[in-house]
């Protein structure tokens, strides 16, 4: 380990600052109980490195680009980013395909910078997660360059060879997530290699305790550095059947939907032996202690999802939640979900939210700006650790591109239909400049028209603006353990009315949402005072009976008594 990163970890460990008064040894996650972790109290927030900032003038975000903004995420008031992949990579799918674990791109950096990041993070009392990408690798990496010289290669079982189906063609019908086959002919040695998403993306072989050895000696190779946990990238995807079973069509498969989706993945992912791999991760973290978060990128539905904490809580801290991304915006049905996942959660095990991250269209544009206010206070005030995706916080929305700029690979290989990813991806407006002082060069992704209006600067100083908005609720939440530890229940409420009360035995804060246009009344559980509203009225005002709520409007109150 270099200076730096012997510094970046003491530092790590002397933290003065309020997170770390909870270091408690494998402390399960209580639900509204005493004994809390940094990440239970905490928020997240989702930098994409190549859209954040530029340092150099390249059109592209870098690691210095990030220190010189931490100040602003301080300011925020967030406790922990984590960054989409910055690790060596040919950029088929952007980071995504790594060629080497162990180093930084040169597009965003140098592993020195990345030790000056960890140090000046830390010492704004915020964490740093980074983005491990285990399920595949670049074609470009060693170990594929090895596995395809020859089928007696030493490194052959590293990735997932079959021979020919039956017919001569791949050896089944799985498919990749960008479209097409998932297997790909490799001519020299005579077998298809798997890959669930572009073929520079081989799967590794996880079936292989040598594959797991190496990555677990990476995970060792960044915690020593002194990060203070992952996001794994596709978690469920790990390990695929051992028959290598076709996969059933789906029946409700239409057009419109990705061409994927025209089987049901049962055997391609989710397998049982998945979880294995998952608690052997975990407890790699816990050679360097209890707070190391180890969080898993899964889309599942709800039962499954939940498998991934792992039996007696040995899993993932944090399998991530995509209700909130996938929901259809209607108060009931929101509702149901929330209350779907409280009970689904193991016992002990910690609730997650998120809104929107580098795959989705934008909060902004699913739901509307004015909708998005009240998206954000529901993110903020559910029970478990929210994760806030850049650029949400000024309100930014999704930028159309034209055709000659799109960079997605996804958009590139199924054109036209919408799947592409480069309109949430775009660069972070800081200011309302052309090149929104996201960089000096040419941005590779188009700056959204509207940079005038949705800007870091200009929106500092409007009370009235999405960034004060969030940076209110950070606030609130860091303050309030009702909101970071209490217990969720739900308030009766009708139509385009959402309401639940967040509680501990000294406080009780009722939030109420009108997911609809039009006014709405609720019937309060008792008299209250408003802390907060998006419409910015009424705040501090004492109300008992009826509380009438505006069109898209949220409103944060405090129960009396
Ligand atoms: C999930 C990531 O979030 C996505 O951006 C990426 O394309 C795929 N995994 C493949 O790594």
């Amino acid at each position: 380990m270099g200076e730096l990163a012997l510094a970046a970890r003491s530092l790590d460990d002397n933290r003065s600052n309020p997170m770390d008064e909870s270091r408690q040894a494998h402390q399960a996650p209580k639900p509204g109980g005493e004994k809390t972790v940094w990440w239970q109290r905490g928020v997240i927030y989702q930098i994409y490195p190549r859209s954040f900032q530029d340092s150099n003038g390249d059109g592209v975000g870098d690691l210095r680009g990030i220190v010189d903004r931490l100040d602003y995420l301080a300011w925020l008031g967030i406790d922990a980013i984590w960054i989409s992949p910055i690790f060596s990579s040919p950029m088929a799918d952007f980071g995504y395909d790594i060629s080497d674990y162990r180093n930084i791109d040169p597009r965003f950096g140098t592993l020195e910078d990345f030790d000056r990041l960890l140090i000046e993070a830390h010492r704004r009392g915020m964490r740093v997660l980074l983005d491990l990408v285990p399920n595949h690798t670049s074609d470009r990496h060693p170990w594929f360059l090895e596995a395809r010289s020859s089928r007696d290669n030493p490194m052959r079982d590293f990735y997932i060879w079959r021979d020919p189906g039956p017919d001569g063609g791949p050896p089944n019908n799985w498919q990749s997530e960008f479209g097409g086959d998932a297997w790909e002919w490799d001519e020299r040695t005579g077998q298809y290699y798997y890959h669930a998403f572009l073929k520079e993306q081989p799967d590794l072989n996880w079936r292989n305790p040598r594959v797991r050895n190496e990555m677990y000696d990476v995970l060792r190779f960044w915690l020593n550095r002194g990060v203070d946990g992952f996001r794994v990238d596709v978690m469920w995807h790990l390990i695929k059947d051992a028959e290598f079973r076709d996969n059933p069509p789906n029946p409700d498969w239409t057009d419109g939907m990705p061409p994927h989706k025209r089987v049901l993945p049962i055997y391609s992912c989710d397998q049982p032996e998945v979880h294995e791999v998952v608690s052997e991760m975990r407890a790699v973290l816990e050679e360097y202690g209890d707070d190391r978060l180890l969080i898993g990128e899964i889309y599942l539905p709800l039962a499954r999802l939940v498998a991934y904490y792992g039996r007696d809580l040995r899993g993932a801290h944090l399998p991530f939640n995509f209700h909130l991304i996938q929901a259809q915006w209607d108060a009931r049905h929101i509702e149901r979900q929330i209350l779907e996942y409280e009970a689904a959660l193991p016992e002990g095990g910690w609730p997650n939210w998120v809104l929107g991250n580098h795959d989705k269209p934008r909060i902004a544009a699913r739901v509307g700006r004015e909708q998005a206010r009240v998206a954000a206070v529901m993110l903020l005030t559910l029970r478990g650790t929210p994760t806030i995706y850049y650029g949400d916080e000024i309100a930014m929305t999704d930028v159309s591109i034209p055709p000659e700029q799109v960079q997605d690979p996804f958009e590139l290989r199924v054109p036209g239909q919408g799947f592409g990813r480069d309109p949430q991806r775009t660069p972070l407006q800081w200011d309302g400049s052309a090149k929104a002082g996201f960089t000096t060069g040419s941005p590779w992704l188009p700056i959204a028209p509207d940079v005038a209006e949705y800007n870091v600067e200009a929106e500092r100083s409007d009370p009235s603006s999405m960034l004060t908005l969030y940076r209110r609720l950070l606030a609130l939440r860091r303050k309030s353990k009702a909101l970071t530890i209490g217990r969720y229940a739900t308030v009766e409420a009708a139509g385009s009315l959402l309401a639940y009360l967040r509680e501990t035995e000294e406080e009780r804060l009722l939030v109420v949402l009108n997911l609809g246009p039009e006014p709405a009344d609720l019937v309060l559980p008792g008299p209250c005072r408003i802390v907060l509203s998006t419409a910015g009225e009424g705040e501090e005002e004492r109300i008992e009976g009826t509380l009438r709520l505006k069109g898209n409007e949220a409103v944060l109150a405090e129960m009396a008594g």
